[in-house]
């Protein structure tokens, strides 16, 4: 019998979903999820590291969830789930701390940037730093070999912890002298566009460059005509590949639509103001659909809790084979 390969990421809930979002790892995910067996989880505890607010995170949550629904996430045919509802991740994390040494997580990228900053205020190295953060990419780990994936589509800020949840899975194989955990691979999406964000740099929730992928239509047309240009006048030729309009406008328009305002740009005669004009029709008439699906999903709030009890009752059949599998090669079986 033919098997399909098997996807696994996580998605942190911890803000808002923006444009950034959705083109650079929604989209691809859900691609992906057409040609592999996928389970996509929501990371919540995870998000519990730095999300200390109930509601807050609560809230995020749901959102996050909602927002993936609405984006074309079908859950006939990803196992989509919380993490909090997986409790084999936590047994497994513990079973994986006797496995990881402590000089590994000393080297996390996430980990060392924080240290980094301590020194550089004068504070004490781990000042502000939870053991949750520095233990981060075992749990990770966890979230990842529980569900044996062949690939783990990441941003490249993420390749690390996979190649760490790799080194961990490893020297559990050599000590117990079996395949018991699968080695995944980091899928870093190729064609994951870098979406431009409001003021030319990459569009990212820290830089507050942000188009929220909801925004009611109003706001979405203030924040578009606030891109930021350059002053070139209305009679003057534009080069279209280094306006940040035209970058945004080529991931929602046709090929057709692409030329047809590239030809624009050149010719002259065109403003800024018409140019963003036509950004914004094309970004509503995406984002539109998928705003008013996301209001409906939000809005039920007992149906979106049966679609992740759902995930979870079909995920965690898998968990328990692959923990049980570990239990017994590390004789806690029973
Ligand atoms: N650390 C990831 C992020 O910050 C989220 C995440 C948690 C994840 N567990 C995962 C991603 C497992 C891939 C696989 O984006």
């Amino acid at each position: 019998m033919y098997m399909k390969k098997i996807a696994l990421t996580g998605i942190k809930p911890t803000g808002i979903l923006h444009i950034g979002n959705y083109f650079g790892a929604i989209k691809p995910a859900l691609r992906l999820a057409k040609e592999y067996d996928a389970r996509y989880f929501i990371a919540d505890y995870h998000a519990l590291n730095t999300v200390k607010d109930p509601h807050v995170l609560a809230a995020h949550i749901r959102e996050v969830a909602a927002g993936w629904l609405a984006a074309g996430l079908n859950p006939e045919e990803v196992i989509f789930y919380r993490q909090s509802s997986i409790p084999e991740t936590f047994e497994l994390t513990t079973i994986l701390m006797a496995f990881t040494s402590k000089g590994l997580m000393n080297r996390a990228h996430a980990y060392k940037a924080a240290v980094q900053e301590n020194l550089e205020n004068h504070e004490d190295p781990d000042a502000g730093i939870n053991m949750g953060l520095f233990t981060y990419p075992v749990l990770m780990a966890a979230d990842i070999l529980l569900f044996n994936p062949d690939v783990v589509p990441v941003g490249r800020d993420q390749v690390q912890h996979v190649e760490m949840a790799q080194d961990i899975a490893q020297g559990i194989n050599f000590n117990y002298k079996g395949d018991i955990l699968k080695i995944p691979q980091a899928a870093v999406q190729a064609e994951a566009a870098v979406v431009p964000g409001l003021d030319g740099r990459k569009m990212s929730k820290s830089y507050g460059n942000t188009i929220p992928l909801f925004a009611p239509e109003k706001q979405l047309r203030k924040l578009i005509m606030r891109i930021v240009t350059n002053s070139q006048g209305v009679e003057e030729p534009k080069d279209p590949e280094t306006s940040q309009i035209y970058l945004l406008y080529k991931l929602f328009a046709s090929a057709e639509e692409q030329q047809a305002l590239a030809k624009q740009y050149r010719h002259g005669g065109m403003g800024w103001g018409d140019a963003k004009e036509e950004l914004f029709r094309v970004v509503r008439r995406e984002l539109s659909p998928l705003r008013n699906r996301f209001e409906a999903i939000i809005a039920d709030t007992p149906a979106l809790d049966a679609v992740l009890a759902q995930g979870a009752a079909k995920a965690r059949p898998l968990a328990q084979a692959t923990l049980n599998r570990l239990r017994r090669a590390a004789g806690i079986a029973g």
